[in-house]
C-alpha cells in the first residue's frame, strides 16, 4: 500500500452537516481549509434531515435567562451549564446569520422570523422554514462554501485521527474507491454528527454510526454521558420501510394530540400541565408505556392526531409531514397517524469548553459528538442552534491555532496497513455485526433499563468486538472501520449506563428505585478517558 495521497491544510473539518459546515465557513478566516465527508457534503448527516426547527430567543417578551432555564431543567440539570450560556446567548445572532446569508424562514406579519411552540419551552422561541428547517439551514450553509477556498472530500472516511505526541495533527482516510490518504492539520474539528444508528430503529442516516466519539476516545480524549441517548417520541411505525422515520414535534408544536388505541389522551397521566408539549424523555416514557401495557395501536404505536387543525394549517406548516403520509396512504388531514419513540439524539460525548477545545490539544469539536449541552435530554429546537453556535466557536478556535511541523507516524500508518491485511483474511460479515448489534442495543438498551439487560448487552457487543470482520475489496474498508467504530460507541453507551445508577433525563434504570429527584441527584457526569471511566459524585441536600 502506498501513502503518497498526502494533502495538508491549517483547518481540518471531519463531518459535513450543519456544524461541520458552519466551522468551514468560520475556520476559513484564519487559513486553508479542508472538509471530510464520508457522504455528500450537506446532503449526509442529521442537519438536513432537520424538519422542526431552531431555537432562538427573539422576541422582546421572551428571555435568554428563560432559555437557559428551559434549557436545563429540560437537561434534569445534567448540562454543562457554560456550555448552556453559550448556546442561548449566541443563538439569536447565529440565525441572524443564517437569514442574512438568505435562509428563508417563516416570517411573520411584521416580517419577523416566526416562532412555534415546541416541548418544555416556556415561550414559542422555535424559529423554524416549514418542517424542513434544517434543509433550508445546510442549503445556505452550502452557499457560503461555493466560491469559497474550503477543499471538500466527499466519500472520504476518516480511519485513524493522527497525533504526534498529545497533540492531534491530522487524519488517515480512506476513499469511496478504498484508496487510503493522509490528511495533516494545525487543527482538527470533529463534528461527525451523532450514533442513531447504533440502533435498529433510527431517525438518523445511515451516517450516523459514531464515529466521532470512537476517534476522540481512541485519541485520548474524554467523554461524558455517553448513556444519554435521546429517543424521539413520534418515529413512523408504517409501513415497515418507513419506521423510525421522523414526525416532527412541530405536529404537536402545531397542536397535534396524541391518543392510545382505546382513543385516551393519556399524557394527561404524564405531565397534565405540559401533555404533548412535555419534554421529549417524559412523552417517550409516556408512548412507550402506552404500547407496552397493551394499548397500542394495531401497527405497535399510538396515534397523532391533527384532524382537528385547519387542512391550510397543516398543508402550509407541515407539507413535509403531509406528504410524506399522503405517500404511505394516509391523508393526515383526515386520518391519524400513527407513531412510536424512535432513536435520535446522543446528548453524551466529548467533553468541550465554551470555545469547542476538547481535551485533546488541537483537537475540537462541534455539535451532536459533543456532550454536556444538553445534559439528560435535549429540547426539540437545541440541536440545530447547537450546530451553529458550536460550529462557529469551533471554527474560530481552531482558526487562531499556530502553524507548526508536522508528520505522519509511519508506526501508525503500518498498524493500519497490518489492520487492513487482517480484514482481508477475516470470516465474518460487516452486515451481520452491524444487525446484531442493532438489534441488542434496541432490545436492551432502549428507553427502560436495567442492569440484567445491560450486562448481557456488554457481553455481546465484547463478544461483537472478538469477530474478525471481512471484507474483500479495497471499497469495503471504510465500513469495517466505521463497524469498529459503532461498537467502541456502543460499548461506551453500555459502560455508561451501567455506570449511572438513577434513573435521569432520557436514561431510565427500571432496576434502580430513588429517592432523589434530578435537581438534587448525587450524580453528575459520567465520563471516560483511555482505559478509565467513572461517575462524578456531587455535593447533594439530601
Ligand atoms: O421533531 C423535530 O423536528 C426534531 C427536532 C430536533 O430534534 O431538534
Amino acid at each position: 500500500m502506498g501513502w503518497e495521497n498526502r494533502s495538508d491544510c491549517h483547518v481540518l473539518v471531519i463531518g459535513s452537516g450543519g456544524a461541520g459546515i458552519r466551522a468551514a465557513v468560520e475556520a476559513e478566516k484564519y487559513g486553508t481549509v479542508s472538509i471530510i465527508s464520508k457522504t455528500i457534503t450537506g446532503k449526509g448527516g442529521c442537519t438536513v434531515m432537520a424538519e422542526g426547527g431552531y431555537n432562538a430567543v427573539l422576541a422582546e417578551e421572551d428571555a435568554v435567562s428563560v432559555h437557559y432555564e428551559d434549557t436545563v431543567k429540560g437537561g434534569a440539570y445534567l448540562n454543562d451549564t457554560e456550555l448552556v450560556e453559550a448556546l442561548v446567548s449566541d443563538a439569536p445572532s447565529r440565525i441572524r446569520d443564517l437569514f442574512n446569508w438568505g435562509a428563508v424562514f417563516d416570517l411573520t406579519e411584521d416580517n419577523t422570523i416566526a416562532q412555534r411552540p415546541f416541548g418544555g419551552q416556556r415561550f414559542p422561541r422555535t424559529c423554524y422554514a416549514g418542517d424542513h428547517t434544517g434543509h433550508e439551514m445546510v442549503m445556505t450553509l452550502l452557499e457560503r462554501l461555493r466560491g469559497s477556498g474550503v477543499e471538500i472530500h466527499d466519500e472520504t472516511t476518516v480511519l485513524e485521527l493522527l497525533k504526534d505526541g498529545d497533540r492531534v495533527i491530522g487524519a488517515v482516510t480512506a476513499d469511496r474507491n478504498g484508496e487510503l490518504g493522509v490528511i495533516t492539520a494545525d487543527a482538527v474539528i470533529l463534528a461527525t454528527g451523532g450514533a442513531g444508528q447504533l440502533y435498529d430503529v433510527t431517525t438518523n442516516s445511515t451516517a450516523g454510526t459514531g464515529d466521532g466519539y470512537a476517534l476522540g476516545f481512541r485519541a485520548g480524549a474524554k467523554l461524558i454521558d455517553m448513556e444519554q441517548v435521546q429517543f424521539h417520541p413520534t418515529g413512523a411505525v408504517y409501513p415497515a420501510d418507513s419506521r423510525g422515520r421522523l414526525i416532527t414535534e412541530a405536529v404537536r408544536g402545531e397542536g397535534g394530540i396524541l391518543k392510545n388505541a382505546a382513543g385516551e389522551r393519556f399524557m394527561e397521566k404524564y405531565d397534565p400541565a405540559r401533555m404533548e408539549l412535555s419534554t421529549r424523555d417524559v412523552v417517550a416514557r409516556g408512548i412507550a408505556t402506552e404500547i407496552l401495557e397493551g394499548r397500542g395501536t394495531p401497527s405497535g404505536g399510538v396515534y397523532l392526531d391533527v384532524t382537528h387543525l385547519p387542512p391550510e394549517q397543516i398543508e402550509k406548516r407541515l407539507p413535509v409531514m403531509l406528504s410524506q403520509f399522503l405517500q404511505f396512504g394516509v391523508d393526515i388531514r383526515t386520518e391519524p397517524m400513527q407513531v412510536a419513540p424512535t432513536a435520535h439524539h446522543f446528548m453524551g460525548g466529548l467533553a468541550i469548553t465554551k470555545d469547542a477545545q476538547t481535551t485533546v490539544p488541537h483537537l475540537f469539536a462541534a455539535g451532536e459528538v459533543t456532550g454536556g449541552v444538553h445534559g439528560a435530554n435535549r429540547l426539540g429546537g437545541n440541536a440545530l442552534a447547537d450546530t451553529q453556535v458550536f460550529g462557529r466557536r469551533a471554527g474560530i478556535s481552531a482558526g487562531k491555532c499556530g502553524r507548526f511541523a508536522k508528520s505522519a507516524d509511519a508506526a501508525v500508518l503500518s498498524a493500519i496497513e497490518d489492520k487492513i491485511s487482517r480484514l482481508y483474511e477475516g470470516d465474518t460479515s460487516v452486515s451481520s455485526v452491524r444487525k446484531n448489534l442493532k438489534t441488542l442495543m434496541w432490545n436492551n438498551v432502549g428507553i427502560y433499563r436495567n442492569e440484567l439487560d445491560l450486562k448481557v448487552a456488554e457481553r455481546e457487543i465484547g463478544k461483537l468486538r472478538e469477530k474478525r470482520l471481512k471484507i474483500s475489496s479495497p471499497q469495503e474498508i471504510a465500513g469495517a472501520f466505521i463497524t469498529e467504530n459503532m461498537l467502541c460507541t456502543a460499548g461506551l453507551v453500555v459502560s455508561g449506563a451501567l455506570l449511572r445508577r438513577e434513573s435521569r433525563g432520557a436514561h431510565t434504570r427500571t432496576d434502580i428505585k430513588q429517592k432523589w429527584t434530578a435537581e438534587n441527584s448525587p450524580f453528575g457526569h459520567t465520563w471516560f478517558v483511555g482505559q478509565k471511566a467513572g461517575i462524578d459524585i456531587v455535593e447533594t441536600n439530601l
